[in-house]
């Protein structure tokens, strides 16, 4: 059969990885791909965007299935496009996309529902957005209500943060910002299949957002991550499903737009264990779907049958028990003016440890060259986080490119501090 992937990042490049190893799956088409699913014999790249040509494509290959990777074809309403065309395709309708494509529909959508999170406004009028965040003061989180991959939060620990974030956000017409309460806590990435009615939840995940080590500096799409998330514990597990997850599919269900396709609530936990919902994407995170397909060893086409013919309730995923660990290589200058054009060196030989999932990269004339801001996810299998992140480390040092900027530190929160030297003998 043959599948299509919709994308051109790394999630994209995993998908597609995946689909390939599939029994019935002979060929993955990505449109548009990228370089390294263009040098992947298994893979076909096509270079089409728009959703009206992607589904005459479809139907000319007569593909299977097709899934779809990011938002923006989401929130364009290819999934619609294509149902109306009769071809099968595992995502969103435009109307349920809203829950990502428009904070302010997700925060009203939460409160009818009762789905915990955070306490929001909304502002189109930049001086009423400002007198709120000087009467709420910081810490303070204002948020950019369309789709901005990834990088439309701002997290204002001082109150000339959040003023600042107002201003740049509210410029255009139509604009709209969120403003929130912020929550204290770990976050995580929780993300789940949905059918309409049944649901079926990945690995858990965590992603690293800011760009330098330590959590510091600007917001990114994402510079790591890692799977499983010690922090989802299994009480976790199951309240983020009782609170959050089933109520949000019940609900959109009930508002007339059930929810198919991926469904990511972005959750912080406190330190009660209790879980708030950040936000919701209506797709695989990235770099999360890298580390969670490293570890998937169902089959994921027939997963993805199961999951567009309503018969998700009738799969029991199986997983690989080690933790994989994804590093982002990203280009001079990201996440802020990313420079394009640096060939690209030293890649290692994928194995079932160790994959290299392209983003922003692209082949001309045979030469591998960076292409956009996040470049490369050196994704790797290891026994513990440390072990997975040696072996990602290892993988990324041998890497070359002018200007690549990583970070050593992904996993931080779930390696264990090493114990103390321990103390000497007391002298007799
Ligand atoms: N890694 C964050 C996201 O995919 O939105």
């Amino acid at each position: 059969m043959k599948v299509l992937v919709i994308g051109g990042g790394g999630r994209e490049h995993a998908l597609a990885w995946k689909l390939k190893q599939c029994e019935r799956v002979h060929i993955v088409f990505v449109a548009p791909g990228n370089g390294g699913t263009a040098a992947d014999p298994g893979l076909r790249n096509v270079p089409i965007t728009d959703p009206a040509r992607l589904a005459d494509f479809a139907a000319a290959e007569k593909v299977a299935l097709t899934v779809v990777g990011p938002e923006a074809p989401l929130a364009a309403g290819v999934v619609d496009l294509f149902r109306a065309r009769g071809l099968r395709i595992f995502g969103p309708t435009q109307a349920a996309a809203q829950l990502e494509s428009s904070k302010a529909f997700a925060k009203e959508f939460m409160q009818r529902h009762g789905i915990p999170t955070a306490l929001y406004a909304t502002f189109t009028d930049a001086g009423a957005a400002h007198a709120h965040v000087d009467r709420h003061g910081a810490p303070i989180v204002v948020k950019a209500d369309g789709l901005a991959a990834g990088k439309g939060v701002v997290v204002a620990m001082i109150a000339a943060e959040a003023h600042a974030a107002i201003d740049h956000m509210l410029q255009g017409e139509g604009a709209r910002v969120v403003i929130e309460d912020f929550m204290a806590g770990e976050e995580a990435s929780f993300i789940v299949m949905c059918d309409g009615t049944h649901v079926v939840s990945l690995a858990t995940s965590q992603d690293h957002k800011r760009i330098f080590e330590g959590d510091q500096g600007p917001n990114t799409g994402g510079m790591g991550a890692y799977s499983p998330a010690p922090v989802v514990t299994p009480n976790v597990h199951a309240r983020v499903m009782q609170d959050i997850i089933l109520p949000t599919v019940a609900g959109m269900a009930k508002d007339g737009a059930p929810y198919t396709g991926f469904l990511y609530a972005g959750l912080m936990i406190d330190e009660q264990g209790r879980p708030r919902t950040v936000e919701f994407n209506c797709r695989l995170g990235d770099p999360e779907a890298q580390v969670i397909l490293m570890r998937l060893k169902s089959d994921l086409f027939d997963l993805l049958m199961h999951a567009t013919e309503g018969t998700l309730d009738q799969v029991a995923l199986q997983w690989d028990r080690r933790v994989a660990l994804g590093v982002v290589m990203a280009a001079h200058g990201y996440p802020a003016t990313p420079r394009s054009g640096d060939a690209i060196t030293g890649l290692p030989a994928g194995s079932a440890e160790l994959q290299v999932f392209h983003a922003g990269t692209t082949l001309e004339d045979g030469r591998l060259l960076t292409s956009g801001g996040r470049v490369l996810c050196v994704t790797a299998l290891g026994e513990s986080v440390r072990l997975a992140q040696q072996q990602a480390l290892l993988a990324v040092r041998g890497i070359r490119f002018d200007g690549a900027q990583w970070r050593n530190d992904i996993g931080h929160r779930a390696i264990k501090p090493a114990s103390p030297p321990a103390a000497p003998p007391a002298a007799a």
